[in-house]
């Protein structure tokens, strides 16, 4: 990561720039356990999370990173500004840019936009979220919360399972997570995965009974309605029927294994209500790693070497 300015995809970081996030979050992890939380690591930089999508942890978890190394935030609401009076992308990008900001991060309807802004921007850019093509800060939030619970990535077996064609999650993962050496397999019924794997470093399988006890991490998505233009699905009973994370499935995992969901998740759908809540499911760890990842990743492109405490 200290080669580049912004974070596109985590494919651009590597096993390496990925180890060296984890280290660096490590620290930031004891941070937070300290009565007082902030450091004044990018005090006098400016941080934007530009969001023309909805969201609730990635935004709130970025803003809090931010204001935890004591950089200024700035939230850019696209219902209440230019862009519904017709300003173009360019244009805001141009715009925020002319103020003199730090980092942009943002998060786009449209796969590829977080490159455009790059291009258009001098501030650093980081993707939290492009259509259904990359969100490289919850794969790496990912792996911290694999290698903190399972003591490391590599040779872990990980399935991902649901709506892996809408996904963005699922390709940032599974980049992040072979990366490092896990073996990944993608389970859904055909309707949800990818035209075409060709490239993707995963198995696949149609028949999560047979993988689950397999498994070390069952990573769980959400049937991603907004992005579908067709039914793909018969309903989300039968999803939840063949794909589901009930309770019966969920006792047929090996000891030891853990459970993930990136948020929202749809309870009763692709898991059921009580097996979020089991100590197996780190899904709320998930999101407190969040926060100290994304400190990681902002002085990684913006704290220019200096220390991280005074
Ligand atoms: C996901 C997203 O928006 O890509 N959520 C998240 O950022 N934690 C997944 C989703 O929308 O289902």
């Amino acid at each position: 990561m200290t080669a580049t300015r912004n974070l596109l995809s985590v494919a651009d970081l590597g096993a390496d720039g990925i180890d060296e996030v984890l280290k660096l979050t490590d620290s930031f992890v004891e941070v937070s356990q300290r009565d007082i939380a902030r450091v004044p690591a990018l005090r006098g930089k400016t941080v934007v999370s530009l969001f023309y999508e909805d969201s609730t942890r990635t935004r709130l978890s970025f803003e809090t990173a931010a204001r935890r190394l004591s950089a200024d935030t700035m939230t850019f609401s696209v219902s209440t500004s230019s862009v519904k009076k017709g300003e173009s992308l360019k244009d805001t990008i141009q715009t925020i840019d002319a103020m003199g900001v730090d980092a942009i991060v943002v998060r786009h309807r449209c796969s590829g936009v977080p490159w455009q802004v790059a291009r258009w921007s001098t501030s650093a850019v980081i993707n939290a979220g492009d259509g259904w093509h990359e969100h490289p800060t919850q794969a790496l939030l990912d792996c911290y919360t694999i290698r903190q619970r399972l003591g490391g990535v590599a040779g872990k077996h990980i399935a991902i399972v649901g709506d892996i064609k809408h996904s963005r999650v699922a390709r940032s993962g599974m980049i992040a997570f072979t990366a490092l050496g896990a073996d990944v397999t993608l389970v859904a019924p055909h309707t949800l995965l990818p035209p075409s794997l060709d490239g993707w470093p995963a198995a696949v399988s149609t028949d999560l009974d047979a993988v689950l006890p397999k498994v070390d991490v069952v990573y769980l998505l959400r049937l991603q309605n907004e992005r579908m233009t067709e039914a793909l699905l018969p309903s989300a009973r039968e999803y939840t029927a063949r794909y589901g994370l009930t309770r019966a499935r969920a006792a047929t995992l090996a000891e030891g294994a853990i459970v993930m969901h990136p948020g929202p998740m749809n309870r009763g759908v692709e898991i059921a209500a009580e097996v979020a809540d089991e100590p197996y499911a780190v899904i709320t760890q998930q999101v407190a790693n969040g926060v100290a990842v994304r400190q990681a990743v902002l002085f990684l492109l913006l704290g220019a070497g200096g220390p991280i405490a005074a």
